[in-house]
């Protein structure tokens, strides 16, 4: 089942609730008391991803191309899709996920979006016949190396390295990672025994491995962002 997003420490947490047509438009956040946004009728919304949106934007202004385009890979929601692409309309943003509820809210967004969000494509990283016969200028992944199992983040690096223009295309990667120098936050380490006692396979990733699977498909680590409550921005460029 389609699981936009299951954490329960703070920043984390995370219920996404279906605003029902003529009732609610505002999704009703259960565990936590701050507002999400208004969502378009069967669009679903989560307050984490209302929390992380700005500082996101943040970024993705300061590194992606004022033009062309950009492929989100597991969208979600389609919450940070829709904000992105109405925030940098020279961009043409394609949402993708393997998940057909998350498909459908994702282009619930869409329909009350701007022009530049393009319909949602139903990419698997493990399933190289969903990948796009397509070249993106970057490509957008938050939040799901840690929710599949490993073999996701090589698929990814896979995909991207495929898809990205060369030289010079851009991989954002979000998320919480561990990392060898930095003691691991506690939050993060709840998070983590969460998710393995979910799916044995699941767990947050390595950086180093990231950045070295990465590598493998000619991605180069190009910078580390920490970002509110424990998560990690890495940007990758493709080399020629
Ligand atoms: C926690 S949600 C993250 C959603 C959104 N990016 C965010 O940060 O709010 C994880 C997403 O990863 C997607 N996902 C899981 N396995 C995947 C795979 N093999 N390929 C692509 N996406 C996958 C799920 O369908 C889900 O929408």
């Amino acid at each position: 089942m389609f699981q936009p997003c299951a954490r329960q420490p703070a920043d984390r947490t995370c219920n996404s609730t279906v605003a029902k047509r003529g009732v609610a438009r505002y999704p009703t956040p259960v565990q936590t008391l701050d507002p999400a946004p208004p969502s378009p009728d069967a669009a679903r919304s989560s307050p984490a991803a209302s929390r992380n949106l700005e500082p996101i934007l943040q970024v993705l202004r300061a590194h992606l191309p004022a033009t062309g385009p950009v492929l989100e890979v597991a969208a979600g929601t389609g919450q940070h899709g829709a904000a992105f692409a109405a925030a940098l309309p020279g961009l043409d943003w394609t949402p993708s996920d393997p998940s057909a509820e998350a498909r459908d809210s994702v282009e619930a967004w869409r329909r009350a979006g701007p022009t530049n969000l393009k319909p949602c494509l139903p990419v698997d990283v493990l399933d190289e016949a969903t990948w796009p016969d397509a070249t993106f200028k970057a490509v957008f992944c938050a939040n799901m190396i840690h929710i599949a199992p490993p073999a996701a983040t090589a698929a990814l690096m896979r995909l991207v390295g495929r898809v990205l223009t060369r030289p010079g295309g851009l991989l954002v990667l979000y998320g919480p990672f561990m990392e060898a120098e930095v003691e691991t936050a506690p939050s993060n380490l709840a998070f983590d025994e969460n998710l393995r006692g979910r799916d044995p396979d699941w767990g947050l990733r390595d950086r180093d491995a990231v950045i070295a699977a990465a590598r493998e498909h000619g991605l180069a680590f190009t910078l580390r962002k920490a970002m509110p409550a424990n998560n990690l921005m890495l940007l990758f460029r493709a080399w020629p």
